[in-house]
């Protein structure tokens, strides 16, 4: 076999200290990253996805209040052995699968809300000089239809540049991420080579429309770049400007993504997410469908009563 010409990408960082203010009252006591997407938590999507591209070692950057999640990636003794006795074993085989046996996960804690370079940066001692992913996991990615991890790891393997998955967003959105300046070159085969990023510009100021999301490969370099850098954007510790350094020495590439992303830090998209993976289940479906039908004709009746409504006081009003 061909000795890999770059260090293999073994380890995933994924943050998940954050406090989750947009899903208030639910998230007073429950971290943000344990609502469930169907009947799984948000965080376990990450996971699998990682797992799925080859991923190992997880290292969840955590906070206070965030045991329950370590609960849930940890084996749970008491209840296996009672599903177990009890012959349940389709809900033995869940509660296994959250975890599987050859995966290694480490908790390390951000202790002040200092950004998310910052929080990528406390895995340092855990990643020192290798390569490593990082996953949002408010992101969530429908995998039915290719795993961009697993692309974006092999685009690594080849070029041993880090590579970041990029989305084109509403050019009136570019403020909401980080953009990539592609310098004037195109896209080929989804990938593009990217000349520099700027967080959050300002739609006018904005190189493009392809937006930084939730998933990038990272080499070894970015920890020591990390540990330099000085907060930037909203005072924050930024990953992006790291990354800009990094980008100058060793260049980048973009990924781009077509594929379906929920966003779940934000409630609609949440929703979403949980619609489109119950109706991926056809148990649900079968119920669920006709209901969203109803829903919808229920809406439209509403709509129609309203616009209805207006009309008529509108030519009232005329007379
Ligand atoms: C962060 C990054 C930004 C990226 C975004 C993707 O921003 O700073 O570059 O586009 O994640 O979700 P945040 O969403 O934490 O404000």
């Amino acid at each position: 076999m061909a000795k890999a010409k770059f260090q293999k990408v073994t380890k995933a960082i994924i943050p998940a200290a954050g406090l989750g203010t947009r899903f208030l009252p639910a998230t007073k006591a429950m971290p943000k990253e344990m609502l469930t997407v169907v009947a799984k938590p948000i965080i376990q999507y990450a996971v699998e996805e990682a797992y799925a591209a080859g991923i190992r070692e997880f290292i969840f950057i955590t906070g206070r209040g965030k045991a329950v999640m370590e609960n849930h990636f940890d084996h749970p003794y008491e209840l296996a052995d009672t599903l177990r006795k009890k012959g349940k074993l389709a809900e033995l085989k869940l509660v296994e699968s959250v975890l599987p046996a050859d995966a290694k996960v480490y908790y390390t804690r951000q202790g002040q809300p200092l950004g998310l370079g910052h929080a990528v940066g406390c895995a340092a001692g855990i990643t020192q000089e290798e390569p490593f992913a990082v996953l949002l996991p408010d992101d969530i990615i429908d995998t039915s239809q290719g795993n961009p991890l697993k692309e974006m790891l092999a685009i690594y393997n080849e070029t041993g540049k880090s590579v970041v998955m990029a989305e084109e967003v509403a050019p009136d959105r570019t403020n909401q991420y980080g953009i990539l300046d592609l310098g004037g070159t195109g896209i080929k085969n989804n990938r593009a080579r990217v000349k520099t990023f700027v967080e959050k510009p300002e739609p006018k100021k904005a190189p493009s429309n392809l937006a930084i999301v939730g998933r990038y490969v990272l080499t070894g370099r970015h920890m020591a770049q990390l540990a330099k850098t000085k907060p930037g954007r909203g005072g924050e510790i930024q990953l992006t400007d790291a990354m800009i350094e990094v980008c100058k020495k060793e260049g980048f590439t973009g990924y781009l993504h077509n594929g379906l992303r929920f966003d779940c830090g934000d409630k609609v998209g949440f929703q979403m997410a949980n619609l489109y993976f119950a109706l991926q289940d056809p148990y649900i479906a079968g119920r669920l469908q006709p209901f969203l039908h109803q829903m919808a004709e229920r809406h439209d009746r509403r709509q129609a009563l309203r616009e209805d409504e207006i009309k008529r006081r509108k030519t009232k009003s005329k007379k």
